[in-house]
């Protein structure tokens, strides 16, 4: 099962309208509409997964393994959080990590360490000689490990302001795992993010798996988000909005994780 069993999306470019048909259910919906937005949207996401779209980008040099509309809305909780740390799960070549520490130079404030259990040597090599290597550090192992997990946790001085990105491997287990071992380190008003729970309406498309409709890291969020009352489940707010739209499109569907801040009612 996954989110979308029997979808039909037929776009109809004379009459202006997207026709969504699922489980016997149809709606013609004006193109002029979020609604349009969202069933084009999943089935964007559903093609550009099948072709590696994400696999096609770069930053500052590195690839990065992202549907950039993510990185976009990483890179405005960023501003607004203004981290003295950013932790991410999940290195590959590196372009997540340097695309935060980019943020961090351009606002003058913060670092990032990376966490990763099979960093290529050339990849290590291209981030120790990158032009922001100062601003990234890379914890070698296994996310859940416990040592790794100390590890991060002892370059990170007290009082230092935390938001993380968990983006290694993405089944449930995993996520929740990493979710309880690095959750506790979010500061207050601050984000967690389980990336990639689109797994989760990927059964049946390339390189998926059967149990993807359950294993993924959505579920897990949601998990987490039942064990900590101080993490909500939200999407992020759009800072600049004058579309009609209220979510972007996301690889990081139901993924996005708020701490309650500090003053905030319990
Ligand atoms: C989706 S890629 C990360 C992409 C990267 N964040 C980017 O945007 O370019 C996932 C990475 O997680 C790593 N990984 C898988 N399981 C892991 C684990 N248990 N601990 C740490 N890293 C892991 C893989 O080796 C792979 O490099």
């Amino acid at each position: 099962m996954n989110g979308h069993d029997n979808d039909k999306v037929t776009i109809d470019w004379g009459a202006a309208t997207v026709t969504v048909e699922r489980k016997g259910e149809r709606r013609v919906l004006p193109m002029q509409s979020e609604g349009a937005f969202d069933a084009v949207g999943r089935a964007w996401l559903r093609v550009g997964w099948d072709v590696k779209y994400v696999y096609s980008f770069t930053w500052l040099g590195r690839p990065m393994l992202q549907l950039p509309d993510d990185m976009i809305r990483l890179q405005e909780m960023i501003y607004a959080v203004k981290p003295d740390v950013i932790v991410e799960t999940g290195v590959a070549h590196g372009g997540s990590l340097v695309f935060s520490a980019a943020i961090c130079h351009a606002i003058g404030r913060g670092r990032v360490i990376g966490v990763e259990k099979g960093l290529w040597p050339e990849n290590k090599a291209a981030l120790v000689k990158h032009e922001l290597a100062h601003l990234m550090s890379v914890v070698e192992g296994s996310s859940v490990d416990p040592d790794v997990v100390a590890k991060v946790k002892a370059a990170i001085k007290p009082g230092e302001t935390v938001l993380v990105v968990l983006d290694s491997n993405h089944t449930y287990d995993h996520v929740l795992g990493e979710l309880r071992a690095y959750g506790p380190l979010v500061t207050p008003g601050s984000w967690l993010i389980a990336c990639d729970g689109i797994i989760g309406d990927l059964v049946g498309a390339p390189r998926s798996q059967p149990d993807w409709g359950t294993n993924n890291a959505t579920e897990a969020a949601k998990t987490y988000a039942k064990e900590n009352s101080a993490f909500s489940l939200i999407d992020p707010p759009l800072p600049f909005n004058e579309s009609m739209i209220c979510r972007s499109p996301t690889y990081w569907r139901g993924g996005f994780l708020q701490r309650a801040k500090a003053n905030a009612p319990a």
